[in-house]
């Protein structure tokens, strides 16, 4: 293990699972060759086939162990008995229980799982039902937002609910940096998690314009104008794009639903129409009205410059965290 590592793995850092397919296997393999946690992202719906040969691809590509995220408002039960057939080092898991059978599942296979958090209550929750780590996610951060808290004051409420339990903590909203990273390990947390820095990577499946706006814009809102339909109740953090700043007060009543077509999508094998307010970010397959389209991002976005390699994110955090501690923390 290297410097800080979690659960296994050489160093703290995990790439979030970025739905709906964004996190694909080239992402997912560069970081784990780079010595992070790569997640994958299962489909929205049962498809445990096609999930087992986005896992095999993977394998493909690095022989580092990585995970798969699943959302669980969706249907998930078949997607997780692949992930445990395929024994990824890790499944997490985010809006939704985490049943104490599903851990024991999971362990059984020598699955680590690894849920995602928004709150202290369900923090507590997911410590009862045994889990490897907990993803502490604040209210800073990009794509789904599922609690209200800061991570600021959250995550050392976890972190002391812990205690001196082998379960890390890893703090996720709003990181881009080795600045960052220092500030988690600061509040009690053994690792970070970043979604909006590695949409923001050569090897994510995100559309370039969607990558691009990633650098050009700087403010967020967090809003539940996208995709009030087919997920309901599940706010979310997105750029404040010209056409999210021309919609944001959209009428509660309206929907994706009755919206014209903007444009099409091929979402984990399957052909998709994209209607105006969807709530899925737009992929390098994406054909359309793309500026028109969700673009979910942390509050961190405005520190994100360039897009880089996955691996070089992975190397300037750590040296970045390095270095910041050397020179400016020692011997305070
Ligand atoms: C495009 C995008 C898609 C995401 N999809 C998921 C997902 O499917 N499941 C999940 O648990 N979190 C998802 N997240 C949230 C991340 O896991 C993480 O909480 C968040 O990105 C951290 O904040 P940051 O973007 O400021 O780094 C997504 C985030 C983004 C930006």
């Amino acid at each position: 293990m290297g410097w800080r590592g979690i659960m296994g793995f050489e160093y703290g850092i995990i790439q979030g699972p970025l739905g709906p397919d964004i996190s694909g296997p080239e992402l997912v393999a560069a970081v784990a060759n780079a010595g992070g946690l790569g997640l994958l992202r299962a489909p929205d719906w049962e498809s445990p086939d096609y999930l087992k040969e986005l896992i095999r691809k993977t394998r493909t590509l690095t022989d580092k162990p990585f995970g798969v995220g699943v959302v669980l408002a969706f249907p998930h039960k078949e997607n997780i008995k692949a992930v445990l057939e395929e024994k990824v080092a890790v499944l997490q898991v985010s809006w939704g229980e985490v049943p104490e059978d599903l851990v024991l599942e999971a362990h059984r296979a020598g699955v680590k799982v690894v849920p995602q958090v928004g709150s202290f209550e369900e923090a507590k929750r997911v410590v009862d039902a045994g889990v490897d780590g907990i993803i502490v996610q604040g209210y800073e951060a990009g794509g789904h937002v599922i609690g209200q808290d800061a991570l600021i004051s959250l995550l050392p409420r976890v972190v002391d609910l812990v205690g001196d339990q082998d379960i890390p903590v890893i703090a996720s909203g709003g990181i881009v940096d080795g600045r960052g990273y220092v500030a988690a390990l600061a509040l009690g947390a053994q690792g970070i998690c970043l979604g909006t820095r590695f949409v923001a990577t050569e090897e994510s499946h995100a559309h370039p314009t969607y990558k691009r706006k990633l650098v050009e814009l700087a403010k967020t809102e967090y809003t539940n104008v996208f995709g009030r339909a087919r997920w309901p109740n599940a706010p979310q953090r997105v750029l404040q794009t010209p056409f999210f700043n021309d919609w944001k007060f959209l009428p509660s009543h309206e929907n994706e639903v009755n919206q014209p077509v903007i444009g099409r999508s091929t979402i984990h094998g399957t052909e998709k129409e994209v209607r105006r307010f969807a709530g899925t970010v737009p992929n390098a397959s994406t054909t359309g009205d793309i500026e028109s389209m969700a673009m979910y991002a942390g509050q961190g976005v405005g520190l994100i410059k360039e897009i880089l390699p996955a691996a070089e994110v992975v190397k300037r955090l750590v040296e970045g965290a390095q270095l910041l501690i050397q020179q400016q923390f020692n011997g305070i």
